[in-house]
Parts: C-alpha cells; structure tokens; sequence
C-alpha cells in the first residue's frame, strides 16, 4: 500500500452553492485532509479551477485559493474518486418536482438517487455518505436500502449533515456556523460515523456548537429552519399590508416587537417577497410530507407562508399599477437589482422575476440593473428578452423611466445620486422601494412620489 499523504479523503459530489464554499472552507481549515469536489457539469468544475468562480459568493476566491491544488481539488473523474474516498459528501440540487405524482410541491430526488447509483458502482471499500443536499426527513433510508442493495460485503453508513449557510454571507457562515447538526442511526457503526463527521468540524468550530441527534431529527430540522425563516418574513409582510393602510409604520413595529428578547430583532425587515432557492422549495416538500402523512392542518398552516409571500409580490405590482394612473402600458419601469438578495448573483426565485413578468403583462418596458446578476437574469427571462432591456450601471438604467423599483437591498442603491437620476426621469417619478433602503424623506424633497414597503408613502400628486 502507497503512503497515505491525508489523514482523510474527502469527496464532495456537486460544486453547486452550497458544495463548493462548503468543501472550500473544510479544506481551508484542514490541510491534513484530501478534499476533493467533483460535478457533472464540465464548465462549472473549469470555473472552480479559474479565478472567475462559478458563483459569486464575498471572500469565497481568497478561501479557495488557500487550498486549491495544496489539499482542494476539482474534478468530473465522478466514479475513480469515489473509489479513493473515505467520506463522501453528496450535496447535488434537489428542486422542486415539476413532474407526475407530487409536481409542484414534493422534491425531485433523480439526481439523489442517481448519486446513489453511481456511490454503489463504484465503491469497493467501506463508504460514509453524508447527506448535505436538503431533503425529506426519511430519505436517508431510501438511500441506504439502495447502496446496501449488493451484498459484496461493502458497508455504507448514512449520515446526515444538513447546511445553514445563506448565500452572499456563506463564508462567515461556514467560518463561524451557529451550529454545525449531525445525525445518524443510535447504532454503534451509527454511532461511529457520526463521529467522524464531528471530528472534521471539530478542527474550527467550538465542540458545542457541534450538535448530534438522530438522523430524522437532523433532517426534519432543516426543513424546520428554512419554514420557521420565512414564517417571519411572511408574519412581518402581512403586517406590513396593514401598516400601509394605518400609518403605522413597519419598521417601528419590527423594532417594538424584535426588542422583546422571546421574539427577537432578526428576520423581520419587511420586503416584497422572499426568494432564494430554499424557502419556498423546502415549505413545499414539508407541506408535502405532512399531507402524505395525512396532516393537512398542518399542511395549510405552512402553505400559508407561501400564500402570504405570493400576495406580497402581488400585491407590490398591484400597488405600482394603482398609483401609476392604473396603467403601466408603454410606461419604461428600471428594477434596482434583480438578484434573491444582496451580495450574490443568484435569482433562484427571485421576487424580480415575477415583478418583471407582471410588469411586462401590463405592457410596461422593464430595464434590469444589477451588479451581479444580469447574466442569471438574462436566462430567466429567456422567453421575454424582445420586452426587457439589461443594464449595468443604475444611472443608465433610470434614464428616461417613469418609475424604480428597489427589488435588491444593494448597498449601491443606498448612496447614488437621486437627484441627478430625478433629472433624468420622466415626470411625475415614482420610487417603489421593495426593501425599504433608500433615503426616503430626502426622495420626496428632491420630487419623487415615494412609496416604501408596510410605511406611510408620500405623494407630491
Ligand atoms: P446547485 O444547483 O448550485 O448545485 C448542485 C450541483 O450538483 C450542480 O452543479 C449539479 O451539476 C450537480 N449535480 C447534479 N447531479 C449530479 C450528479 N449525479 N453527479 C455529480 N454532480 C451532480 O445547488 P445548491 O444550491 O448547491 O444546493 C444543493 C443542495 O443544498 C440542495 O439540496 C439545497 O436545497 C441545499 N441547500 C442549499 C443552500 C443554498 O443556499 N443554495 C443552503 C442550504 C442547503
Ligand atoms: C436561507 C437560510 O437563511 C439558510 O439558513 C439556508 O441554509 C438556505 O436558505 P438564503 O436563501 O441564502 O438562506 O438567504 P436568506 O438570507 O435566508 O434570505 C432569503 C430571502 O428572504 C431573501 O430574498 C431575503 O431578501 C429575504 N428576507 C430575509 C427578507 O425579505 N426579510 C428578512 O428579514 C430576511
């Protein structure tokens, strides 16, 4: 046998959002491990191994740099580095089913399960498989009934591993988690998988903050986060509604109600919608499980997290369309950012999208401007590229329209100059503030008509 140079190999199979800063960060803080990434996607595991990154993600070139090629390498080889692992990390996307039995609520596990398939080929030797993708609590199962299916005397442990981390911010978050959750079967060989998990995270993260429990717990849990996230988002949208109708304003109420220590001041900044490629996907699957356990309370309760985050982009176009003298036909309308949220270039589900859709329904003329997700947009909107223009410098973007909406809390957007975009505009303005960011009262002196999300707007007209 050839000298070990790791103590361990590592294996992640997809380079995705969470795969790459995740794997990054491991190998970052373990040199005495093999960290190794691989994909199907040729193009993306190219850009890992560029300096242009396949995602935008703040730090994430300077953590991977530090590892690349000592100890953290990228490759499609699917199968031969299966066979070299020791753990293997799945972490492939698991969306929403748009297909047959369970479409539109329940996860599409083909890609899952095709990993699984290909774990079974190739292993010859004794294999942890640690789930990091998202998934319905009891998949672990289907899993191990399908790698412990050949009786070769092969041994594969499932674990579970879900990730917390939230784009624009995953490093600090891979860094510093709140709390790293592992679960696994209260076997001994359960038992002993799980611990080898512990010990990878042990090298960074404070032992208590490494927290196990069993695997249906591990994975009911981050179907739990994510819901109980957007429940707060969709509680503090719906006051918000009220808010517009009472001069009350939103952000006072989050502040009032946040100071109590048993509500908290987090996760409650009211905003058109949430998006992301998580929160709706993942209240779907839990709203799917609890009805094919025969839950359907509980299944409405958390559907309505996502009736009130529909209402709330519906309700923001309503609003455009309503103060604009009920018709937006011919009328140029500049989105300010179209990304989920700041500091990435993901739009997966992005409130912007379904803006832009019902802007252009109305007939209006929508020009995108975002510093990182044009290129995410432009494949979005695919179908309308003929009714959208795409520009990258918000100025540009403003000149000539009638209205901005604010769909992205970039910190850009915060210090431009109003009045020079004003000059610009067509007359009246309007400024449609989506995430509550800009500087209101000075709009208004300069001569926007203002209307911000859950406060009070102010109207020259
Ligand atoms: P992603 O789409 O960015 O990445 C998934 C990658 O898996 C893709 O590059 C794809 O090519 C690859 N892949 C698919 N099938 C494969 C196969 N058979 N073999 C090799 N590679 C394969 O997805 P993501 O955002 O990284 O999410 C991955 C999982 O993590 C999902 O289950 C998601 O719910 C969960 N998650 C995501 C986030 C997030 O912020 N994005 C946070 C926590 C958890
Ligand atoms: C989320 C979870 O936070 C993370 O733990 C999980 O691993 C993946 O899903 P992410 O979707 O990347 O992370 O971003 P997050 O910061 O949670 O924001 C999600 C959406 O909610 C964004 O559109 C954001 O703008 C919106 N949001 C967030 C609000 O509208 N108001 C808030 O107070 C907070």
């Amino acid at each position: 046998m050839p000298e070990r140079k790791f103590s361990k190999q590592i294996l992640c199979i997809g380079a995705g959002y969470v795969g790459g800063p995740t794997m990054a960060v491991i190998a970052a803080k373990c040199p005495q491990y093999k960290v190794t990434i691989v994909d199907i996607n040729a193009d993306k595991i190219g850009q890992w191994q560029s300096e242009k990154l396949p995602i935008y993600e703040p730090g994430l070139l300077e953590v991977v740099k530090q590892a690349r090629g000592r100890n953290l390498f990228f490759s499609t080889e699917i199968e031969k580095n299966i066979e070299e692992a020791d753990i293997i990390f799945v972490s492939v996307n698991t969306p929403t089913k748009t297909f047959g039995e369970g479409a539109g609520k329940s996860a599409d596990l083909q890609y899952w399960e095709k990993t699984a398939r290909t774990i079974l080929r190739a292993a010859k030797s004794d294999k942890i498989i640690v789930e990091k993708s998202t998934l319905p609590v009891r998949t672990a199962s289907a899993m191990e009934r399908i790698v412990n299916s050949k009786e070769n005397g092969i041994h594969f442990e499932v674990v579970s591993n879900p990730e917390f981390l939230a784009e624009g911010t995953a490093v600090a978050d891979l860094e510093k988690p709140d709390r790293v959750l592992i679960g696994s079967r209260e076997t001994e060989s359960g038992r002993r998988a799980r611990q080898e998990i512990v010990d990878i995270y042990a090298n960074w993260v404070p032992r208590e903050r490494i927290i196990t429990s069993n695997i249906w717990s591990s994975e009911l849990s981050k179907l739990v986060a994510n819901a109980f996230l957007a429940q707060r988002i969709s509680s503090i949208n719906s006051i918000s509604a009220l808010c517009e109708k009472t001069e009350a304003d939103v952000s006072e109420v989050a502040y009032a109600i946040g100071m109590d220590s048993r509500i908290g001041s987090k996760f409650l900044q009211a905003s058109v919608g949430f998006g992301g490629s998580c929160f709706k996907k993942d209240i779907l699957n839990l709203v799917y499980i609890a009805e094919s356990y025969g839950l359907q309370e509980v299944a409405d309760y958390w559907q309505n997290v996502i009736k009130i985050n529909d209402y709330q982009e519906n309700r923001f176009v309503r609003k455009m369309i309503s103060v604009m003298f009920n018709t937006i036909a011919g009328k140029r309308i500049a989105l300010f950012g179209f990304a989920f949220k700041a500091d990435t270039g993901d739009t997966r589900e992005a409130p912007a999208i379904t803006v832009t859709r019902k802007l252009v329904d109305e007939r209006a003329r929508v020009i995108i401007t975002d510093p990182q997700a044009i290129p995410n947009a432009k494949k979005d909107l695919q179908d309308i590229l003929d009714q959208v223009e795409f520009e990258p410098d918000p100025y540009q973007a403003a000149q000539g329209t009638h209205a901005i909406a604010v769909m992205t809390e970039w910190k850009l957007y915060k210090t431009l100059d109003y009045r020079k975009i004003y000059a610009g505009m067509e007359k009246p303005a309007f400024v449609f503030d989506g995430r509550n960011i800009l500087p209101h009262d000075e709009l208004y002196q300069i001569g926007f008509n203002v209307y911000p999300i859950g406060k009070p707007s102010q109207s020259h007209i």
